[in-house]
């Protein structure tokens, strides 16, 4: 593969292939009733919706992505309650890019010192407020059960923008929107051996919120991946997985195998995915400085790199000019992910999905 082909791929939204428009529609109409059914659901965790709706989702993605100028009103008169109690590039301004770009109308809070919870108002009277002021919340906060006590009261949906060490469900959802990108043909009924594809990743699932949630994703779509090489800091005394959290994901199907050398296992790599940022109470650590990719890396020819980003030195710039670089695919991919999820969330997805 060359650069330029690479860079085709990246920007082309084939997650279903050459699929002519209106085989993608009788694709979305025959399971319609999978995306009706996330109707003001919260979206907490990413294995809580099954393969069938994920792949709905995934295909009214590609959808949007194909014509991304096409669909502008789904949301007029909605109003999504974004609000971020932790630094945030991508998730917040993609899900507000897809809320805008359905003709939605946004309220931001980008720091909880500005609101009433600064003079000890209680969640579940913020809950309540948001209630009456908006029809979908996004959250983000650093305490883990901000969510929880949230929903209690909630009455409008709420997704899970991130919470702490737990978990990140859109950011899963998109790692997979892109790897289904890069290889459609997964999805395309049951995936021989010769199809199934070996994925490394560099982190820690206890305290990676991408990582655990991600883990969870490929556990849904565990036919598509012969093994999943855990590449850690074997060095550390910190516990890799939290308690069950290793045997929930084998139970479910994932082939899991542990690494500490990087190098070594780059070349046999379909998929490598890294990140370095691991959460610890209210703050975070960078983690496993001695992992780096860079365009010297032993990459197989025509693997892939996927990191949820912010990146820190363990991802060289030098890659983003390979065809390795699915990465900035991946995130913007997130803002089609997003749109779908959120128009599905809101009760309009009627109104594109009869629509070619
Ligand atoms: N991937 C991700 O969560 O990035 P942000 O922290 O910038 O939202």
């Amino acid at each position: 593969m060359t650069v330029s082909d690479a860079s085709f791929n990246r920007e082309r939204p084939d997650v279903y292939g050459d699929a002519h428009p209106k085989a993608l529609l009788r694709a979305i109409q025959e399971d319609g009733d999978y995306l009706l059914k996330l109707s003001n659901e919260h979206i907490v965790s990413s294995d809580q919706l099954c393969k069938n709706t994920l792949k709905q989702l995934f295909r009214l993605a590609a959808k949007y992505e194909s014509n991304p100028t096409r669909f502008s009103t789904p949301l007029q008169g909605k109003i999504l309650i974004s609000a971020f109690y932790e630094p945030s590039t991508r998730t917040r301004l993609s899900f507000e890019s897809a809320w805008h770009r359905l003709g939605g109308d946004i309220m931001s809070i980008t720091d909880r010192a500005t609101t009433g919870i600064a003079k000890g108002e209680c969640l579940d009277d913020v809950a309540e407020m948001f209630n009456n002021y908006g029809d979908c919340v996004v959250l983000r906060d650093n305490k883990e059960d901000s969510i929880n006590i949230m929903m209690d009261t909630l009455r409008i949906p709420i997704i899970n923008a991130g919470n702490g060490s737990d978990e990140h469900p859109t950011q899963a959802m998109s790692d997979l929107y892109a790897i289904f990108k890069w290889r459609p043909d997964l999805l395309e009924g049951k995936p021989t051996e010769d199809q199934r594809i070996t994925m490394g990743i560099v982190g820690r699932p206890a305290k990676m919120r991408t990582v655990r949630s991600l883990l969870k994703a490929l556990a849904v779509f565990s036919d598509c991946f012969k093994e999943i090489v855990i590449i850690h800091d074997t060095s550390s005394d910190d516990a890799l997985f939290s308690e069950g959290q290793r045997e929930e994901l084998e139970a479910q199907g994932l082939k899991l195998t542990f690494s500490g050398n990087l190098d070594q296992e780059l070349p046999r790599l379909d998929v490598t995915y890294i990140n370095a940022i691991a959460w610890e109470g209210d703050g975070f650590e960078t983690y496993g400085s001695k992992f780096n990719l860079n365009a010297s890396s032993p990459l197989k020819e025509d693997g892939i790199i996927l990191h949820p980003l912010a990146r820190g030195d363990e991802l060289d710039k030098d890659l983003d000019g390979t065809p390795h670089n699915w990465y900035f695919s991946q995130a913007r991919g997130a803002v089609f992910l997003r749109m779908a999820l959120l128009t599905c969330m809101v009760q309009r997805a009627g109104r594109v999905i009869d629509v070619v």
